[in-house]
């Protein structure tokens, strides 16, 4: 029998339930704030990645779905979705006037990775973008959202953990005195990162090893290589998250896995499963647009992994809260074609209703709408068909009433 292929599966049920939740949720937040919703295709040219994200990125480098598809066009389904945006934004002209742009999508992203607990290789991400936004007052705006949204899912051990990768004027002072640092203790770091050394070396801060972390003991700091502007933009942001109350705290080693970023670079991380782990991720990246071919704005954004913040859900409060629908039992023939009737007639009144179509015995009715979790059963026989009532029958108590078939609307909206 066939099986979902490695690294992906099927959403159904209670990790479902979980999900619809939270996009339910991220849609209020971002309608609240005037952000629109933008969704571009799977597929993107392999180049839209090469570009952005950066070819010496392991997103890139190791993981990336990509193929040349039948017209021998190399494509790549995405690893992740603001590329993509921004090529959209740049191809339908949308950075035009220099008005903010605020944009959300959700949606699924592919990468290539070995799996673990919450990492897969089909995996949704839940992001906001922002666009012709450069002061750390918009950031405030993007993280207060993100924050007030993961609240809202009951999420209370979070904190910011922020750092500032300046700009790629300042980034060469600071790449040479690392360089020099690193050539000191060559020996002492991985394979992976000789080469990251030569590619990207901020990717060496990044480094997953354990005897590289080490080895960084005392690496020179970032945000001492910062320009002026870079330096105030930071601090001003550190004020405003202290003043709105969004615990942080700084990270020289962040710089996160992906090269578009410019100035400041986020993480959230939790300690609400225990172990502190790294929920989403953003900054600012001002200089991609113009590198992917668009005008020179700036921008802002960050992305949350849905399964993740999923399992998080379901880890803290179990089965996500869901109501099941009454259900209506039509026994006999012109019972069942009445009840069709009714049932549109509720349903169109904007009532939940499930109709038991399968004709059989009341008995195997009632026992299916238990299973289903049902709370009240609507029973209509040719007896009640005739007196223009209802039979009800609340399956947690096990009582039983009877309702005028017009009254139902009202009693089953008031429960
Ligand atoms: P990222 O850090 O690569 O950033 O991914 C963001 C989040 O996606 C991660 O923190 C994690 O929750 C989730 N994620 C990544 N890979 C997997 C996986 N294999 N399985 C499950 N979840 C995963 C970005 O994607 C940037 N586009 C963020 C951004 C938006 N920066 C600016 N704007």
């Amino acid at each position: 029998m066939a099986q979902s292929v490695k690294g992906t599966r099927d959403l159904f049920g209670n990790e479902l339930d979980w999900f619809q939740r939270i996009e339910d949720t991220a849609r209020r937040a971002f309608q609240r704030h005037g952000y629109w919703e933008i969704r571009t295709p799977i597929l993107e040219e392999i180049e839209v990645f090469k570009r952005s994200v950066g070819e010496s990125s392991d997103i890139v480098h190791k993981e990336m779905y990509d193929f040349l598809d039948k017209g021998n066009r190399h494509v790549a389904m995405r690893p992740e979705n603001t590329a993509g945006v921004v090529r959209a934004m740049i191809q339908h002209k949308l950075l035009a006037s220099s008005d903010p742009q605020l944009l959300y999508y959700i949606g699924p992203m592919f990468r290539y990775e070995r799996m673990q607990a919450g990492r897969y290789r089909q995996f949704w991400q839940i992001g906001a973008e922002s666009f012709q936004v450069a002061s750390p007052e918009s950031e405030a705006e993007s993280l207060l959202l993100l924050y007030d949204f993961l609240r809202e899912l009951g999420l209370v051990q979070l904190r910011f953990s922020i750092n500032s990768v300046g700009t790629p004027e300042c980034r060469p002072a600071f790449h040479a005195a690392f360089r020099a640092f690193f050539q000191a203790r060559e020996a002492q770091f991985c394979e992976d990162c000789h080469r990251r050394i030569q590619e990207n070396p901020l990717r060496v801060l990044d480094c997953k090893s354990p005897q590289c972390q080490a080895a960084l003991e005392g690496h020179p700091v970032l945000v001492e290589f910062l320009d002026p502007a870079s330096r105030a933009h930071h601090e001003r942001l550190k004020e405003l998250l202290t003043a709105l109350d969004l615990p942080f705290e700084e990270n020289p080693r962040l710089v996160r896995g992906l090269d578009y970023y410019t100035r400041t670079a986020f993480e959230v991380l939790s300690t609400d499963l225990g172990a502190q782990s790294a929920l989403l991720g953003g900054g600012r990246y001002d200089g991609l647009v113009k590198q992917l071919g668009g005008p020179d704005v700036a921008a802002f954004g960050w992305s949350i992994g849905l399964d993740r913040l999923a399992m998080l859900m379901q880890a803290l409060h179990g089965t996500a809260p869901r109501k099941p629908a009454p259900v209506l039992i039509p026994l006999g023939g012109p019972a069942t074609l009445k009840a069709l009737a009714l049932a549109r007639e509720w349903w169109q009144a904007g009532l939940d209703l499930i109709l038991e179509t399968r004709g059989g015995s009341l008995k195997k009715a009632l026992t299916t709408a238990n299973r289903t979790g049902a709370p009240l059963a609507l029973i209509l026989g040719d007896g009640e068909l005739e007196q223009g009532v209802v039979a009800v029958k609340d399956l947690a108590a096990g009582t039983q009433e009877t309702w005028p078939l017009a009254e139902v609307p009202a009693r089953l909206s008031a429960r």
